[in-house]
């Protein structure tokens, strides 16, 4: 509160975090003119500030009520320097309606007061106020000259009630009345002598009498100030409005537009202080600016998520809007969330998981605060057809694709990526990021989203590659011209190696990793999974034998892993990994469970283990770098390995703010050579729409579900919208007729039955057209993502078991959602003798279920003993239920372990089976919603699918839907007395690294964020739910 001796009227407040001297004052002292943007701001925040701040209470029972409280995010706003555009932080104020007030009238001070010289004096000059009457209304008029500290001085009119306004008739009049009043004060101005004495006295004196001669005059039209700034307001409202649907640019911190508190948790939470040149450079590229569709590829590491978070936390803080960002695989999204999670507690939006069996749909709509979902590319898929037919699209404002590429992948994924692209630029309006490796058509993907290109060659850490042929290294040249000067001699590699090791060492492994480690970390490629194991077994021993000081090295820190291991598996533990941790060393793939993977990956991560071998799926999935990256040899399986893929696992090599350079070298034979060299020089990889895979079936999914949302209804809008996909900007090059492909794959799903064509009449002229219309079954197939292949059999399935579901146990209800998908992993070599064997520890009423799905336990008896049968049996069936049987041993909780040795399938494989299976629960659930006479069905799966994806009793499924937490750290938590979400939410990370083993202080803070952001989500939608059936309907009295 700012208050001088002479000030005998209302002060004007002056509101937090504005600055006199800054934004508000002009250089000159003199009060700036507002521009319009600032009103506009003004307007904009207005409407935000009330639809903030706006109780449930208020809402529901006061729906007049207009809030004048300060909003709740005031304080959080920004002021922005005085050189940049926007001067006037509006929101700042007490009141909106003062405030813009306050902006108009200040508008007319300007001109009032342009030729008032300024004083040199640093006296404070103060004239006090003018209280005129205006008729019936009040109306205070107050001015304040101030001159402060040599030549500020500051002028503003603050016009203090506005509770009456007369109506003026026409706005033309109210103009009128503006000018002469400007006029009135200009003929004041004019007379003032040019030195104002510094008592000011007489300068007071004629604003004081011009202001009652004012006050006294605008009689007639009470409040034409008032009026004058309704007009201005209302319109700003328009425009704010219509500013505020489509998301504007408005900033709202220094950090690329965002809160220093971005920039501190960039700091804290990833060690960055600074972006790179690119990274500013891609940021303020116009069409980042005015939100253009945009493509960037840069090589491995070189730090493109950084620049997608900062957009995508523009979106959600500044334009509030949600955003969707597609990711991968399921792993990686987990650790999206986990790593996330902190940002979203501390600058109040949602994070929600859309992976595997997580995710609501429809999902939530939350008015308060923006959501990230964060998805792999099938939920992506399905969360944007919810966007769709819920007329959401406008609440979506940035869809952000990592490895873009992958829409190239073929198969499901690449064309599920592509039908989602298609569908994004289709129906809305809202930007689409990609990040992608370098392409060598990266033009067609461009075309395909009408997005701007930028690409650039930085690594933040120099990487020189190198290949190994015998005993000799060369160093990749990349600037070599011809491929006879690619590879440059570098060294012979002459490590001491006895005749021993070199007979189980021939490639000079151990050498080429000791150089490295234990100091620094090493990953080896391997081409399989079984050779991930071999390699790590083989340096341990050899590391045992010849380095034995090795096994010092971290040794608490790896028993305390094994210790770990040994828990999550419940008393079990991998033999070979038992074996090599002590010497620093893990094997990495997909056959270990999620709970190893997450303990090897951290244990690598902290320094713990210094070597990892690994598939190439580890250089596709999380962030684990290296100083020195081995390829053991240039396959994948039996394929050699591609020039992206190379260029993926090599890039691993250097970390980031560690190493100065990176190292690869990649072990080849003499014989690849040609192939080598084709793959050093080769150009990059091409990415092709994966439409056409399995004869056009990502065609024939891509028109159901457009069919199904209405986004096409005849033949023509068919037509139209296969124009616009990949597959057409490629079509020459694929030598695909888009045409011909499109009629067929239509036919194909009227053939189905899961499209029909209607006859319509067009009431204008009584004419008819043809209407493409999903059948019930299409429906049902489209919204639970169900592949199209297969609907038609869960339909049979499902209407079979209606008939005579058995629910004694859950065996039935098991076998309808194994995914069908997996059957043909295991049915070419079923181990009947387990088969048998399980299918002994079966109770009649199980056996029962065995019988009425069609797997007579003779055919299994017989098959065991190695005898041929002529029993008629579908192979399918009885592959099926081996499935069953596995999942329901997960079913009544036996561990992973157990069953994977039951089985004898790896550990991994029974996972990844659990896992799928609860994610068809989800699509059959979904799919009997959309299916009436599934009814039974539709109450039976609700529960079961929840229960399914955790296979935990029921107290720990609260704790395991905190993102990151796997049944060992569930059981931990739970023991610790942690038992609820609340309880997690509010732990002190310091209780969970003081009460829990092995918890590492960065794991124990992202786990009470996960839970943070997991309890708020909640909360969030119970509080709506509240919300919307307090408030009074739409028209009520
Ligand atoms: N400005 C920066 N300063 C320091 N480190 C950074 C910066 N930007 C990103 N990083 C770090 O660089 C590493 C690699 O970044 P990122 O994962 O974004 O790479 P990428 O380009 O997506 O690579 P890939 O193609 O392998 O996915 C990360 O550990 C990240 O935290
Ligand atoms: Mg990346």
């Amino acid at each position: 509160m700012m208050k001088t001796k002479d000030d005998d009227g209302p002060t004007r407040k002056i509101p937090r975090g504005r600055k006199r001297n800054s934004s508000y004052m002009s250089d000159s002292g003199l009060a700036k003119k507002p521009t319009s943007t600032s009103m506009l701001q003004e307007a904009v925040s207005e409407g935000k500030k009330s639809q903030e701040a706006d109780t449930w209470f208020r809402n529901s029972f006061c729906p007049g009520n207009k809030r004048t409280s300060n909003s709740p995010g005031c304080d959080r706003r920004w002021t922005k320097p005085a050189t940049q555009k926007l001067e006037v932080n509006p929101a700042m104020s007490d009141s909106g309606i003062l405030d813009t007030s306050d902006s108009l009238l200040a508008e007319l001070d300007l001109d009032l007061f342009d030729d008032i010289p300024k004083t040199s004096s640093d006296h404070k000059t103060h004239v006090g106020s003018t209280h005129g009457s205006c008729g019936n209304g009040e109306m205070k008029n107050h001015i304040l000259i101030k001159n402060e500290q040599s030549t500020k001085t500051s002028v503003s009119l603050t016009e203090m009630s506005l509770k009456t306004q007369i109506q003026v008739n026409s706005v033309n009049e109210e103009k009128k009345n503006q000018i002469e009043i400007k006029n009135d004060f200009h003929e004041q101005t004019a007379k003032t002598p040019k030195s104002v004495s510094v008592t000011g006295f007489s300068l007071k004196d004629k604003f004081k009498k011009q202001m009652q001669k004012n006050a006294s005059e605008l009689t007639p039209t009470r409040g034409i100030l008032g009026q004058l700034r309704e007009e201005v307001m209302s319109r700003a409202r328009d425009e704010a409005a219509q500013i505020h649907q489509k998301g504007t640019d408005v900033d709202i911190g220094p950090f690329h537009g965002l809160p220093s508190k971005v920039e501190h948790l960039l700091k804290t939470q990833r060690g960055i202080a600074k972006l790179y040149e690119w990274q500013e450079e891609c940021l303020q590229l116009p069409a980042v600016l005015e939100g253009k569709n945009l493509i960037y590829s840069l090589p491995t590491s070189g730090g493109k998520t950084l620049v997608a978070e900062i957009l995508i936390l523009r979106e959600l803080l500044c334009k509030k809007k949600d955003v969707i960002l597609v990711l991968p695989f399921v792993s990686i999204v987990q650790e999206k969330v986990r790593n996330l999670s902190q940002f979203a507690v501390e600058l109040n939006f949602l994070v929600e998981e859309y992976a595997a069996s997580k995710g609501r749909f429809p999902p939530t709509k939350h008015r308060k605060c923006s959501s990230l979902y964060i998805a792999t590319i099938e939920k992506a898929h399905s969360l944007l057809n919810s966007f769709i037919e819920l007329n959401r699209m406008d609440s979506l404002g940035l869809v952000v694709v990592d490895e873009l590429h992958m829409i190239g992948e073929g198969g499901s994924r690449g064309a599920t990526l592509e039908a989602m692209l298609l569908k994004t630029l289709h129906c809305g309006t809202c930007q689409i990021v990609g990040m992608t490796a370098t392409l060598n058509n990266a033009k067609d993907l461009q075309v395909f989203l009408h997005a701007e290109m930028y690409s650039n060659n930085f690594r933040p850490v120099k990487l020189t590659e190198c290949v190994k042929v015998e005993d000799n290294i060369y160093t990749v040249n990349e600037k070599a011209l011809c491929p006879d000067e690619k590879l440059q001699h570098e060294r012979v590699v002459m490590f001491p190696y006895s005749a021993e090791i070199k007979q189980q060492d021939p490639d000079h492994l151990l050498g080429l990793v000791l150089e490295v480690i234990p100091d620094n970390s090493c990953l080896v490629f391997c081409a399989t999974k079984k050779n991930c194991e071999n390699v790590a077994i083989m340096l341990s021993r050899l590391i045992n034998k010849h380095n034995k000081k090795l096994t010092d090295v971290k040794k608490t820190e790896r028993k305390a892993l094994l210790r770990e291991l040994y828990k999550d598996g419940e008393g079990q533990i991998c033999p070979v990994l038992q074996y090599t941790v002590h010497f620093g060393i893990a094997y990495h793939h997909s056959g270990l469970t999620m709970d190893e993977r997450r303990l090897v990956e951290d244990s690598y991560s902290d320094g713990t283990l210094c070597l990892l071998t690994c598939t190439s799926t580890l250089a596709a999935g999380v962030n684990l770098p290296a100083k020195r990256v081995i390829l053991r040899s240039p396959y994948v399986a039996t394929e050699f390995i591609g020039h992206n893929q190379y260029k993926q696992m090599t890039g691993r090599a250097g970390r980031a703010g560690i190493d100065s350079t990176g190292e690869s070298i990649l072990i080849a034979k003499k014989s690849d050579k040609d192939k080598l060299l084709k793959l050093l020089t080769g150009p990059h990889d091409l990415c092709h729409s994966s439409l056409m895979y399995e004869e056009g079936k990502g065609i024939r999914k891509l028109l159901l579900s457009a069919i199904g949302l209405k986004i096409v209804t005849s033949t023509e809008d068919v037509f139209t919208l296969m124009e616009k996909t990949l597959m057409a900007v490629q079509s020459k090059t694929l030598q695909v007729d888009v045409t011909t492909v499109t009629k067929n794959s239509l036919q194909q799903l009227i053939d189905l039955k899961l499209v029909i064509q209607r006859k319509q009449t067009l009431s204008q002229d009584g004419s008819t057209e043809l209407c493409l219309e999903v059948t019930p079954l299409g429906k049902a197939t489209f919204k639970g993502s169900v592949d199209i292949d297969n609907s038609p059999q869960l339909y049979r399935d499902l209407k079979k078991a209606e008939e005579s579901l058995v629910l004694a146990s859950h065996l039935h209800l098991l076998f309808l959602i194994t995914p069908y998908d997996f059957v043909n992993n295991i049915k070419a070599n079923l181990p009947w003798m387990v088969y048998f064997k399980q299918m002994n520890t079966l109770s009649p009423v199980e056996l029962k279920v065995a019988s009425l799905i069609g797997v007579p336990e003779s055919y299994i008896a017989q098959k065991a003993s190695g005898q041929s049968t002529r029993q008629k049996v579908d192979e399918f069936v009885i592959s099926r239920f081996f499935l069953t049987l596995i999942l329901y041993d997960l079913w009544q909780q036996r561990s992973v372990w157990d069953v994977s040795s039951r089985f004898q399938y790896p550990r991994g494989f029974i996972q990844n089976l659990l896992s799928a299976a609860a994610s068809f629960a989800s699509c059959v659930f979904h799919f009997c919603q959309e299916l009436a006479e599934f009814w039974a069905f539709q109450d039976l799966l609700g529960n079961f699918v929840k229960r399914l994806t955790y296979c935990v009793s029921m107290e720990l499924i609260p704790l395991m839907e905190i993102p990151g937490i796997k049944l060992g750290r569930a059981r931990q938590l739970y023991s610790a007395g942690l038992r609820t979400l609340q309880a997690v939410a509010n732990a002190d990370p310091e209780t969970l690294v003081k009460k829990i083993e092995h918890m590492p202080r960065k794991a124990a803070r992202q786990v009470v964020a996960s839970a943070k952001v997991l309890l708020k989500e909640k909360a969030d939608v119970l509080m709506e739910e509240v919300e919307d059936l307090v408030r009074l309907p739409e028209g009520s009295l």
